[in-house]
């Protein structure tokens, strides 16, 4: 999921500022996630692009992934850089844009952009236009850069439809956009979004990497395709952000793409968001597939019930075919299985699945053997009890994790 609830968005944006406002200050210091020249070596940098690069400028890097892999830049662009940090993608941005190009980097973190600004001052690059700003507003006219390039920014920044809305408004139609993020294979459920301290340890705020692409789909982005992948966490000092990058399978990716000529219309943009594949998948990479596979069986069971009982007073007859209907019911309840048992594999151990499977026991014995209203009831609530305890099981280890307990 996108829009993250329950954070506090100042709090979250402080941490943020103090974190890199650290990394431009005192780069020697010790950080959760890789940085300097050894980082930039790291992720793929050819020596071509930063051979010249200030050393007071590389120890401050900070980025995720090479975004130079999508060759957005062109000779003579307007470029933009987005969360700029120290400047390390900016200057090589400027070189790329050549002569009659133009690089405008913006940073949120004031000790970024002041160290940007004199650093390339000192290496007599007079022409960058630095800004402090967000992401989520930029300070610049429509349609006014040619490419974007970002890199370890976007995981970092509350509001990403916000901000990927924004990249849409200054990019030109048909202009390109290169960027490195954090990417996740399974999102944070705990209710943990307000702890800023989880935030800047970059996994908390990063998105599901599907999720990712469709974000920038739905913004009307086009031929949207991930041209590089690292373990950026593996290259972490710290071993507990190595554990909690691998329980969530936080790694970096670098992607590409293009802007579409016009904006997507409402309806192209529904039409992403209500794809049952969509759904399909944000349900199970978020462990609700059992909720709602349950939720599901409650609904054709004493749904259908309901509806027999209320159609005829309204004069509609309807002719329930019993097999269908059972059989409907006990796929549900058997996704809901298959769910628990799932659980498993991520370690919330063999109860709730055998709870799962009593419940699940008596409902198939209610539909197929000797029906008994009270017996099916007493399945579905056993199912649930079993549902909620997994859900409950799985946040808990998760917290654990993440080192909230
Ligand atoms: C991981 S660092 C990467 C810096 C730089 N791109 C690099 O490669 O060294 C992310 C940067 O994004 C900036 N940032 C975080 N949230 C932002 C926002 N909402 N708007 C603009 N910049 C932001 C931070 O201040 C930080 O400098």
């Amino acid at each position: 999921m996108v829009a993250i609830l329950g954070y506090s968005r100042p709090q979250i944006l402080a941490a943020v500022q103090a974190m890199y406002s650290a990394v431009a200050d005192t780069p020697d210091g010790a950080f959760h996630f890789p940085v300097g020249a050894a980082a930039s070596r790291r992720l793929g940098y050819p020596e071509a692009l930063t051979g010249r690069l200030p050393e007071r400028l590389l120890a401050s890097f900070a980025g995720v992934g090479c975004p130079f892999h999508g060759e957005a830049i062109r000779p003579g662009d307007r470029v933009l850089d987005l969360g700029a940090g120290a400047g390390h993608d900016s200057l090589i941005a400027r070189r790329l844009a050549g002569e009659g190009g133009r690089v405008i980097a913006l940073d949120l973190t004031a000790a970024m952009t002041r160290k940007l600004c004199h650093e390339a001052a000192l290496a007599g690059v007079d022409d960058l236009l630095v800004l402090q700003g967000s992401a989520e507003q930029l300070p610049l006219a429509e349609a006014s850069v040619d490419s974007i390039t970002s890199n370890g920014m976007l995981n970092l920044v509350p509001d990403k439809r916000r901000a990927v809305a924004e990249m849409f408004r200054v990019l030109r139609p048909g202009g390109r956009l290169q960027l490195a993020d954090v990417v996740i294979h399974r999102p944070v459920s705990v209710d943990c979004h307000e702890d800023p301290r989880l935030w800047v340890e970059c996994v908390v705020g990063a998105t599901v990497k599907e999720d990712l692409l469709a974000l920038f789909e739905e913004a009307g982005f086009e031929e949207v395709r991930v041209v590089g992948r690292h373990d950026y966490f593996a290259l972490s000092p710290s071993a507990q952000t190595r554990e909690v990058a691998e329980s969530f399978g936080a790694h970096a990716v670098e992607l590409a793409m293009r802007r579409a000529a016009g904006s997507p219309t409402l309806l192209q943009r529904w039409r992403h968001r209500l794809d049952p594949r969509t759904w399909w998948r944000r349900l199970r990479r978020r462990g609700l597939l059992g909720l709602a596979a349950f939720a599901l069986a409650l609904l054709s069971c004493y749904g259908t019930l309901a509806l027999v009982a209320l159609l005829p007073l309204l004069g509609i007859g309807l002719a329930l075919n019993e097999g269908a209907w059972a059989g409907a019911i006990a796929a549900f309840v058997l996704l809901t299985l298959g769910a628990l048992v799932a659980g498993l594999r991520r370690r919330v151990g063999p109860w709730p699945s055998l709870l799962g499977a009593v419940g699940a026991g008596l409902v198939l014995y209610a539909l197929f053997v000797d029906y008994h209203a009270l017996v099916e009831l007493t399945g579905f609530l056993v199912l649930a009890a079993a549902t909620l305890w997994d859900l409950r099981r799985r946040r808990r280890q998760e917290a654990r994790v993440l080192g909230l307990d």
